[in-house]
């Protein structure tokens, strides 16, 4: 018998998420059954997402969601093969089973020189989010002006990469001095402070004085009020989080969007990742290219612990990472 660890959601969140609101606990998993596998997590994802979706999809008590990537330890499913790695929503738990509806096996051959967490990276759900916001909903050309705010994040940090590989003059704004000097490293044309600027609208004006053709969207709230102001005409919104929105309690009310998108004849459109499931496996063969030519660059903050998951996902919600956050057990 396998015991596994699991943190749980003890209490649905009020406002920030505070540590009693997680309980960890012990459960006993079962057999398996002809078909399962039982995987051990070696790294687990920390996504904002988990903030709103805790609210809306679990009870108190169940387990926090979240993906790994997972080593199959034990087999009953001829398809997954002891010591194979593979990438699963098993939540936060040390120890899952599987029937394998569920499992995406690492892209092959994976590198020997990249680590496997990417795959919860930089070639995983947050690089895929960054490929198809842009290549669909930005729509990107060569020559456009992109905006993206959380630039240095696992999402961010992707996209404003991607689109200088599309031949785009590339501004990204970020938390901290560290975070906008990585921003300048990997070859953002411009990069500032949000929190340190003093006026996000003649930062945003000092950037880029035409305006802006794309902008991604990684915040929501009054950064985009100010930043909808400064689009070009048949500007292009990809409207990816609002992670500023994420932890209120009260509905806020902005300016309204209708003036600036009528006057600049704007395209916004929200997006989940999930809609290119389909196309899952080109995004993660263009982005795993990409990362070996060194055309992406990566960085990951890792916490080591798995008692140490839910002070993680605080701090990443806080802006403590910097880059992908992920938990090393
Ligand atoms: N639509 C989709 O399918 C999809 C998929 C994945 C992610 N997302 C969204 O994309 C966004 C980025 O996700 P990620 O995984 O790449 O996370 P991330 O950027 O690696 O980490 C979150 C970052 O958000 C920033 N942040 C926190 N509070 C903020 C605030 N009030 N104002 C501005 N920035 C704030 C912090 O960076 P700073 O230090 O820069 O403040 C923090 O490091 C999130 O909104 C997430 O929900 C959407």
């Amino acid at each position: 018998m396998v015991k596994a660890k699991v943190w749980t959601l003890k209490n649905h969140f009020q406002g920030f998420p505070k540590a009693s609101d997680f309980e960890l606990k012990e459960v006993e998993l079962p057999k398996l059954k002809d078909g399962e596998v039982l995987l051990a997590s070696v790294f687990l994802s920390l996504d904002p997402y988990m903030r709103p979706y805790s609210q809306k999809s679990l009870k108190e008590g169940d387990k926090m969601m979240g993906s790994q990537v997972a080593r199959i330890v034990e087999s009953k499913n001829p398809t997954y093969h002891i010591g194979a790695f593979a990438v699963a929503n098993g939540g936060w738990t040390t120890h899952f089973i599987s029937d394998g509806k569920d499992l995406q096996l690492l892209p092959t051959p994976w590198p020997e020189t990249l680590p496997i967490s990417l795959a919860l990276g930089t070639i995983g759900m947050p690089g895929l989010t960054a490929y198809f916001g842009l290549f669909e909903i930005c729509r990107i050309k060569s020559g456009d002006i992109l905006l993206v705010n959380s630039a240095a994040g696992a999402v961010g940090a992707v996209v404003g990469q991607l689109a200088k590989i599309g031949g785009c003059k590339v501004v990204g704004c970020a938390g901290s001095d560290k975070k906008v000097a990585y921003l300048k490293q990997i070859g953002f044309d411009e990069a500032f402070n949000y929190k340190t600027v003093g006026s996000l609208e003649e930062a945003l004006r000092k950037a880029s004085p035409s305006g802006y053709d794309c902008y991604f969207d990684n915040v929501g709230g009054e950064f985009s009020d100010i930043a909808l102001r400064q689009m070009k005409k048949y500007g292009r919104i990809a409207v990816c989080g609002a992670i500023s929105l994420y932890n209120d309690e009260e509905l806020q009310k902005g300016p309204y969007v209708q003036v600036p998108m009528i006057y600049q004849e704007l395209c916004m459109e929200g997006f989940i990742v999930s809609r290119w499931n389909n196309r899952r496996e080109e995004g993660l063969k263009a982005l795993l290219k990409w990362v070996v030519e060194g055309k992406i660059k990566y960085h990951e903050d890792v916490t080591e612990g798995f008692e140490n998951m839910p002070a993680a996902f605080m701090g990443m919600l806080k802006g403590d990472n910097f880059g992908k956050a992920i938990l090393k057990m």
